[in-house]
């Protein structure tokens, strides 16, 4: 056996490949195999071997042979390849890239493949990471807004529940530990955004209001805020006009999610239930924010998204409370992952609703007030992974109605279904068609909401 091995790589070194043992990469040694068969061919035969079982890699290689005599031609001429400028036919370019690639090869090292066309800021301009746009400068500081009331949420839930406490709702030292380090995290997300901002105009943490009375429910509440922090920035991302500070800021939100993930854990919940985290607009995510901010430093810089009238459900599907049995579907204690047989909830499920008129006075030092531009409600809009879904609304009766949960998956037949996770709800008067990149579209048909619906 090792005979044999030895005798093959001997076989292997044959043919120009002088240099091949310095290679061990995969691309190196398919090349080696590849130029060691192409030669094996060519001594036996005149033509070139057929294409069938040859891996686009060789095929190119193969091609090589016909330009051969170019090829040669042209590094006896030159030293270098030609400019980047000068024309060059496709197989001509391809047959110039094989030279470099020998060379290299030669010499011990594989060369980078050529920058493909294209992209943007990769020209060597020097990035900014500020804002370029009141768009900007709004969006990252409802964001920075965000990452101050994590800071404060992970704090308070800490403090306020006793060791004893989190060990009933089977959350040990190191979980404890999990959610300090998160803390610590949105320590570094607001320093981050801040410093983007500008330390002069960026917003300074505020006082909070909390929903919540028992550790479970602390940690219903931090997956519930994370969601729409996380989602309200993927809705503005890529509308950014600063791309440098878009791209920080995905760094963080990307960690949020992460943080977002956990608490789903520690509420006994499936981690993650969909295939695609949706977003949302920075309106609809002020709304579900500003009702939690009492009382803000003067200096801060007003938000200038809109709020629109807040949604109840009135019977949204309650994960917090524990069991702890070893019924698949009925155990939810912190774990990696449960199976949820026993879902939280269920296409056709009847959702009962009840909303506000615009006008409220809303959020810290009641600066803010609600307000809508939408005509009569008509429908109820699912915003989840990459899919806003109408579904009729029902039993309208003033600020009350119902309606159903839909049905639908994100690709149809055998794919994820749409509804699942905590995701967004709000009643429109209109069923407009919008996709993730113009979901702001919404915006002037909402008559009230977004909320939060703990589909699973
Ligand atoms: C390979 O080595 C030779 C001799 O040192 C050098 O002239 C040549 O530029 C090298 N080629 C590449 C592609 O690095
Ligand atoms: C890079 O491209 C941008 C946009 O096309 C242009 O404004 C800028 O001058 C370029 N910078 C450099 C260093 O070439
Ligand atoms: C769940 O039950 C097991 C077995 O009785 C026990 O060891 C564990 O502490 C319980 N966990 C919680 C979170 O109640
Ligand atoms: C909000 O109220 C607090 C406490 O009265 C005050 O210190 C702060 O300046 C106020 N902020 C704004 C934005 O008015
Ligand atoms: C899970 O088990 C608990 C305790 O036996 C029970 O009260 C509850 O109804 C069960 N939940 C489901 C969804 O079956
Ligand atoms: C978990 O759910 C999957 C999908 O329904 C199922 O195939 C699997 O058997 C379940 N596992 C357990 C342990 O319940
Ligand atoms: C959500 O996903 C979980 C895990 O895959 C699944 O068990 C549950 O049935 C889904 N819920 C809905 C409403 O589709
Ligand atoms: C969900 O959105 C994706 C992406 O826009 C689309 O391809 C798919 O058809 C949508 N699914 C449904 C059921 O509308
Ligand atoms: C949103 O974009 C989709 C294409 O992705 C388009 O069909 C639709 O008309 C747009 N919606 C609005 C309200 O412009």
């Amino acid at each position: 056996m090792k005979t044999t091995t030895i005798l093959a790589s001997l076989f292997s070194l044959g043919g120009l490949v002088s240099a091949a043992p310095a290679f061990d990469s995969d691309s190196g040694s398919s090349y080696s195999n590849g130029y060691k068969d192409y030669q094996k061919y060519t001594k036996t035969h005149t033509s070139r071997p057929p294409a069938t079982s040859i891996s686009g890699s060789r095929t190119n290689r193969w091609g090589y042979k016909d330009g051969a005599g170019d090829m040669y031609a042209y590094a006896k001429a030159h030293t270098s390849v030609p400019p980047a400028a000068t024309p060059l036919s496709d197989s001509y370019k391809n047959r110039l890239a094989y030279k470099d690639t020998h060379m290299y090869i030669q010499n011990g090292s594989l060369p980078p493949p050529p920058t493909p066309a294209g992209g943007l800021g990769t020209n060597g301009s020097i990035p900014y990471y500020h804002p370029l746009s009141d768009f900007d400068f709004q969006s990252i500081n409802l964001a920075l807004n965000q990452e101050w009331i994590e800071l404060d949420l992970f704090h308070h839930g800490l403090a306020k529940f006793s060791v004893e406490e989190f060990e009933a709702a089977g959350m040990n030292a190191e979980d404890r530990y999990l959610i300090q380090f998160m803390a610590e995290q949105e320590v570094g997300h607001a320093m981050l955004l801040t410093n983007i901002l500008g330390p002069e105009r960026a917003a300074k943490q505020c006082t909070y209001r909390y929903p919540f009375e028992t550790v479970r429910e602390f940690v219903d509440f931090c997956q519930k805020l994370t969601r729409f922090g996380e989602s309200g920035v993927y809705g503005f991302l890529e509308h950014l006009n600063s791309r440098d500070a878009a791209q920080l800021l995905l760094q963080s939100i990307t960690t949020e999610a992460r943080q977002q993930m956990i608490f789903r854990q520690f509420e006994g919940l499936f981690p993650m239930p969909v295939w695609f985290e949706t977003g949302i607009t920075q309106s609809m995510a002020w709304t579900l924010l500003a009702p939690y901010l009492v009382s803000c430093p003067a200096e801060n810089p007003r938000i200038e998204w809109q709020n629109f009238p807040a949604l109840n459900i009135e019977n949204n599907p309650d994960a917090t409370p524990l069991y702890n049995t070893s019924i698949p579907g009925n155990d939810t204690t912190p774990a990696i992952t449960h199976n949820r047989t026993i879902p939280l909830s269920y296409p056709g499920r009847e959702v009962y609703l009840t909303w506000e008129l615009p006008g409220k006075i809303v959020s810290y030092n009641n600066s803010y007030i609600t307000t809508t531009t939408a005509g009569p409600p008509k429908y109820v809009a699912w915003i989840s992974q990459l899919n806003t879904t109408y579904t009729e609304l029902f039993d309208i009766d003033g600020q009350s109605g119902m309606t159903y949960q839909p049905f639908g998956r994100v690709f149809g037949d055998n794919t994820a279904p749409i509804v699942n996770g905590t995701m967004f709800i709000m009643i429109t008067d209109d069923d407009i068609y919008v996709t993730p990149s113009n979901i702001s579209e919404l915006n002037p048909h909402i008559v009230a909401g977004p909320a939060l619906y703990q589909s699973g």
